[in-house]
Order: C-alpha cells, then structure tokens, then sequence
C-alpha cells in the first residue's frame, strides 16, 4: 500500500476506514421518539486505494452508503461501498486506476475513456428516495439504484431509457405537492459540453418532460431549486475545457472574473423561456429553497463569496484565498417583469454559517420560514487537548434554526469535543412547517467515534432527545436524508 494514507488529511479522524459493518441495536443515549419511523441514509466519500494524485480531492475518492433505520426506539445501522463500475474495476486491479476528479485523460490506460466519463462516477454525494426506489448520487454519472435495506448496489438507473443527459444532479427537488421530481444533467453530452437537460419526473417514476439549453460557460451546477412555477439554475465561477482536461489538470479551476448566473425556467417550459440572471463573483453549491412572488421568484441559498474549495486552484496561478471562502445566507431576487439582467441579493444574518443547509421538505418550492444549517459559534466551549491529535481548530459545533419572519436564531450545541456534519430534517405528523426533528452526524473527536443526534426542532436549545453511539468512527458524509417508513419498503 502507497504511503499516502499516512499524509495529515488521510489520518485521525478522516482516516479511511475500508470496511463494510453493521450494528444491530445500537446503543442510545436518552429516548428515541416512539413516532420515529424510517431511515437516516447518508452518502460520503472514502479512499479504498490511495489517490493517484496527492493534491487530488475529496470529492473523487469512493461512495460509500450508510443507513440509520430507527423504529421502535430501536436502531440497526449499516454502511457499505456503492458498488459503481469504477468500484469493480479498481478492487478487480487491487490498486487505484482512476486519476483526477473527473479528468479520465489521466486514467490508467486499462481504464482510460474520455468518451464515456460517466463510468468513472464514484457516486458518493446524496442519497434520494423517489417512487419507492433508494439511489446514491454524484453530478458526474447517473444515479445508481441501492437496496433500501442491505445498502445493497443494483446498478444504474436511467428510468426505462428516458434519462438522455449523461449525468444526473446530486441535487434533485421533490416537490411535496405533486410528488414530482424536478431534476438536472449538466455536461449532459461528454466532457465540458455546454449542454443542460431539465427533467420533470412525475410521483410514479416516469420521466413527463424535457428541456434541453445551453449554458452561458461550462461550470459547476452543483445544486438547483424550484418554485410552484419555477426552476432555478445557479452557478459560478469554476471554469474547465477540453485543453485543460487533456493537459492533464483537475477538472475545475476557480476563475473570479466570471460573473455568477441564475437561470430561471417555468416548470414546463421550452428552451427559449430560459432566462440567465447575472450577479458578481460567487460560489454557488447549495440551496435552501425558492418561491415564486407574483412575478418575482426568491431564493434563500448559503452561497460563497468566492471560491470554497482549495484543491480546484485559481486559473490565474494566485494561491487560494480562504479569507473569502466565506458562507452567508443570503436572499436572492429575481424579477420576471424587469429587464434589468442581474440578480439582487441581500445578505440576512451577518454570521458565516456552513452552506449544508435544509428545509423542511413539507415547504420545498413553498414560501419558507425556517432554515437550517450547521455553523461554528466561537462562543461556545471548545475542548482541544481532549479533541486530541487532528482535531480541527474550530469545531462546526451547532445547527441553527434561522427564522427569516422574526430574523431569531435558535441553536443546538453539540458539546465541545464535537464536529457536527449536515442536518437533515424529519417531519412530525401532519404538523405545520417546522414540527419535527433535526438529525446528523457528530464527530466525536474525544473518543473517536460517530454518534447520530436527534434534537427537536422547536426545542434546538434544549439539546439532544437522543443520541445513537456507534462504537467506531464512519466516513464523513457529504448529504443525507431522512425517509419514512411509507416512502420505501423497509423492513
Ligand atoms: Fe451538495
């Protein structure tokens, strides 16, 4: 095995792991709430070999799956690989093939293929339920259908031929309404292809509508929203080509002169009903959700001044500047009826916050009072010594309910010794926006192990209801989601 696993990033808590495991009846600290039934799926990323390249990043290394199923108070936990091709083909070798991020040019040539980059998909960004199916996600491939009860791999999923695009967002919206899905495939034909197709799914699973555009520049399209009567499109500043894909280079850098663009489409709209907001610099991942105002359509999303991801480097050869790698949440407007072409944008709380952020799935596309997101508070406790060797120097120690009607948070802290990841929301009854709970991963970093908590949203001061410990530590997750029992068929 490569030294590599031994660099800083691959040891303490971030260390690869490589194993598949599974617990049943965890132990629980505190009561799980009896009306609790479903699964918390998360999907993360994990090196199983070493990376080809030492300043490669994160988001290339392999899927990997895990689930919570908590009914009765009781909880089984489970993680395993996604068994994607690249999977296959990498433990088939016994050694990493795969190059950079998405660059197949620097691919080992057993397996190089620049003309079909989707079969180099890790599949390691979001889990998604719709119409009874469980899937793993990544921007770069299509959706890969998992067991909802062994996290066992079926293989791809490109509903009965219909998806065209060669990529599917990690991303999709639910609306809670119709049931339908609103879905995306940037770099929908081959490598920095400008093309976007815009899927509408409906509750049974059978794609009902296709819109295909071009882009304004190939960038990122990390994740979307949609409205009632809109889909919002936006992106920023990275920036790739062919060139800089055969000169062997990660597939995205980070170029500041480009403006950001949101792209808003009626829900059934044709290519030619596309319009492209402008605004300055701005890394735009996630979103927390949209509606649409008469003619206005309002955004709440936690973008970034600039560039947040260290290992996809300025274009203009300048160091990466964490200082502006800075989240805000922030209330973005475009108005239909106006022919000004640029966004307003309007910054709500002045507080950095991680760009994870939820809603309760009740209001996706609805007008929203509630956004949630984990964040650090330098006020809070911090134990470093008992965090031991490779703890960070600020912990992401709370998640935050931000009321956008009376502009109060409400925070839930973690402990000092604790790392939270993203929350995910869990609806309660039939309750109105904002009943439920908030469930996520904390790192545990004084006794390294991963702990699931579970914390009334109405009461995030209170602290935790329950926590689920695992007796070891799983691999850091990108997103998870909560399902109920009605929505898979779990056992
Ligand atoms: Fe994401």
């Amino acid at each position: 095995m490569s030294d590599l696993f031994t660099q800083a990033t691959h040891r303490g808590f971030g260390a690869p792991i490589r194993a598949e495991t599974s617990v049943d009846d965890c132990e629980v600290v505190g009561k799980i709430p009896e009306d609790l039934d479903g699964a918390f799926y998360r999907v993360g990323a994990e090196w199983y070999y070493p990376p080809k390249y030492r300043d490669d990043a994160i988001l290339n290394a392999d899927g990997y799956v895990t689930s919570f199923r908590i009914k009765g108070g009781k909880v089984d936990y489970r993680g395993r690989w996604v068994q994607t091709h690249r999977f296959e083909q990498e433990r088939a070798a016994r050694r990493q093939l795969y190059g950079y991020y998405r660059n197949p040019y620097t691919d080992d040539p057993s397996v190089r293929d620049p003309k079909r980059p989707n079969l180099r998909t890790v599949s390691n960004t979001a889990p998604l339920a719709h119409a009874g199916k469980l899937f793993t996600l990544k921007e770069d491939g299509l959706p890969y259908q998992i067991d909802p009860n062994t996290l066992e791999t079926k293989g791809t999923w490109d509903f009965h031929g219909k998806w065209k695009s060669e990529t599917f967002t990690a991303h999709p919206k639910l609306d809670p309404l119709s049931g339908e899905m609103i879905a995306f495939g940037y770099e929908a034909t081959g490598l920095a292809s400008d093309d976007l197709f815009i899927y509408t799914i409906d509750k049974g699973g059978q794609v009902r509508h296709e819109v295909r555009v071009k882009v304004p520049y190939v960038s990122i399209i990390h994740d979307m929203a949609i409205t009632h009567r809109h889909v919002v499109i936006p992106f920023g500043g990275y920036v790739t080509g062919e060139q800089r894909l055969k000169d062997g280079k990660i597939h995205w850098g980070w170029d500041e002169t480009k403006p950001s663009y949101i792209g808003v489409i009626p829900r059934d709209g044709d290519a030619k009903d596309m319009r492209w907001f402008k605004g300055p610099e701005r890394c735009m991942m996630h979103t927390f959700n949209a509606h649409t105002e008469g003619n206005k359509v309002i955004l709440y999303a936690p973008f970034y001044d600039s560039n947040f991801f260290p290992f996809f480097p300025p274009v203009d050869g300048s160091p990466f500047n964490p200082a502006k790698a800075r989240a805000f949440i922030r209330k973005i407007t475009m108005d239909l009826d106006s022919r000004d072409e640029n966004y307003k944008e309007e910054i709500l709380w002045p507080m950095q916050v991680g760009d994870l952020g939820k809603v309760d799935p009740r209001v996706l596309s609805l007008p929203t009072r509630y956004l949630y997101t984990a964040y650090n508070d330098p006020q809070r406790p911090y134990d470093q010594a008992a965090s031991g060797p490779g703890a960070p120097a600020r912990m992401t120690n709370c998640y935050g309910r931000f009321d956008i009607a009376t502009g109060k948070t409400d925070a839930y802290f973690a402990g000092p010794t604790h790392n939270l990841q993203e929350c995910s929301f869990v609806p309660r009854g039939r309750g109105e926006e904002g009943d439920g709970y908030l469930v996520g991963i904390a790192s545990n970093y004084a006794e390294m192990r991963s702990e699931l908590i579970i914390a009334d949203a109405q009461r995030l001061g209170d602290g935790d209801i329950a926590r689920v410990i695992l007796p070891f530590r799983v691999s850091s997750q990108v997103h998870g989601v909560w399902v109920g029992a009605h929505e898979l068929p779990l056992r």
